[in-house]
């Protein structure tokens, strides 16, 4: 546990690109209503990392981020950086940052509001309660494994590669991670794998297992991730706590977003071993939309809920923030993502202000 906040404490804050900066501006506003403004330190990241120092994550940064207490991240990439060296790509940015400062722990909760049952492309009574936490292990994976490229084969014909590995130590930090959340919340845990196809998932399937002896008091159950893709959908409430890697935890997690309406709602904290962690919206940075005013803060803003519940052990300010979300949303306050009719439609300033607004009052 990194500890409570106090005047020490900094958070290094990475707008990086597209809407970044404006939902970043709007969780600054409530780092600002608790009086955190002189704990803040900027630097870029992504394509503005690029622009900036022609790298996606700059030394100053990386420096910024490693000595920080918790990182406050906002979106990175946009279509003009799509034809760089795929090293100079501010998703490589996001990746090295992660790897760099050990965030193997992914949470991605799938909240569903009940004001916004209506925003979801699924029938009320199959998404209303919703309440899923998926834990993704973020620095493995095909993701990171070697080796990788594109390079001629023995036919003289381009071949691209990637490796799928997970090592037993990896495996087993994360299902810690996976089954002390899950005793604190329904005690069942569902292990997503494609062990009848892919070894490095055989693996996990069995160190996962193994660890559960640890956690009596857990339900372990295992489940094809191809399989799960379809029971996300059909009966998302059979889960509570799902557990898996990179790969499949990025798909699935976009997925599960949905169930609940909207991307822009949905926050995500990638922690470390001590719980220090990076904290960014679970979407992307909506670069067709930035500039306009209209994307949706609550998913940075929520991210900040987490930092607070994770790496300062402050419940409650997670908590005044997340009730401020609930009090904005039933007042019919709306972005245009999450608008439905007779509702209130706000841009994303004017959202920030009224998280701010409710702050005062919860
Ligand atoms: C995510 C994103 C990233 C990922 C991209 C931007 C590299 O999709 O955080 O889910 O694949 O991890
Ligand atoms: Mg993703």
């Amino acid at each position: 546990m990194v500890g409570k906040i106090g005047d020490a404490m900094k958070i290094a804050v990475l707008p990086g690109d597209g809407i970044g900066p404006e939902i970043i501006s709007q969780a600054v506003k409530v780092l600002g209503f608790f009086g955190l403004k002189e704990s803040l330190a900027y630097s870029s990241i992504g394509g503005a990392g690029y622009d900036e120092f022609k790298d996606p994550l700059p030394d100053v940064t990386l420096k910024l981020a490693l000595e920080a207490d918790a990182v406050l991240l906002g979106a990175v990439g946009g279509w003009q950086y799509d034809e760089l060296p795929r090293e100079m790509r501010p998703e490589r940015g996001l990746l090295r940052i992660r790897q760099a400062l050990n965030l193997f722990a992914n949470l991605r909760p799938a909240l569903m509001f009940p004001e916004l049952v209506a925003a979801s492309s699924l029938k009320p009574e199959i998404v209303s309660d919703l309440d899923i936490m998926i834990i993704r292990e973020l620095t493995g994976d095909i993701y990171f494994g070697e080796p990788r490229g594109i390079s001629k084969n023995e036919k003289g014909e381009l071949e691209g590669f990637n490796t799928m590995r997970y090592s037993e130590s990896e495996i087993k930090r994360i299902s810690h991670v996976a089954f002390k959340t899950a005793s604190k919340r329904s005690k069942k845990l569902c292990s997503v794998d494609k062990a009848n196809v892919l070894e490095s998932t055989e693996l996990w399937r069995k160190v996962i297992s193994e660890v559960a002896s640890e956690y009596p008091d857990v339900e372990l159950s295992h489940m094809y991730v191809d399989n799960a893709a379809m029971q996300l959908v059909s009966e998302p409430k059979q889960f509570d706590v799902i557990v898996t890697g990179n790969i499949f935890g990025d798909i699935l997690s976009d997925e599960a977003s949905m169930l609940t309406g909207s991307i822009g709602m949905l926050p995500s904290a990638s922690l470390d071993q001590n719980n220090k962690g990076m904290y960014e919206p679970s979407h992307g940075s909506a670069p067709d939309i930035a500039g306009k005013d209209i994307a949706n803060p609550l998913a940075t803003i929520l991210s900040l809920s987490m930092m607070f519940k994770y790496t300062f052990n402050d419940n409650d300010k997670a908590e005044r923030i997340e009730n401020a979300v609930r009090n904005v949303l039933s007042k019919g306050f709306r972005t245009k993502d999450i608008f439905s009719e007779n509702m209130l439609l706000i841009g994303c300033e004017e959202m920030g202000d009224k998280i701010i607004e409710e702050l005062e009052n919860v």
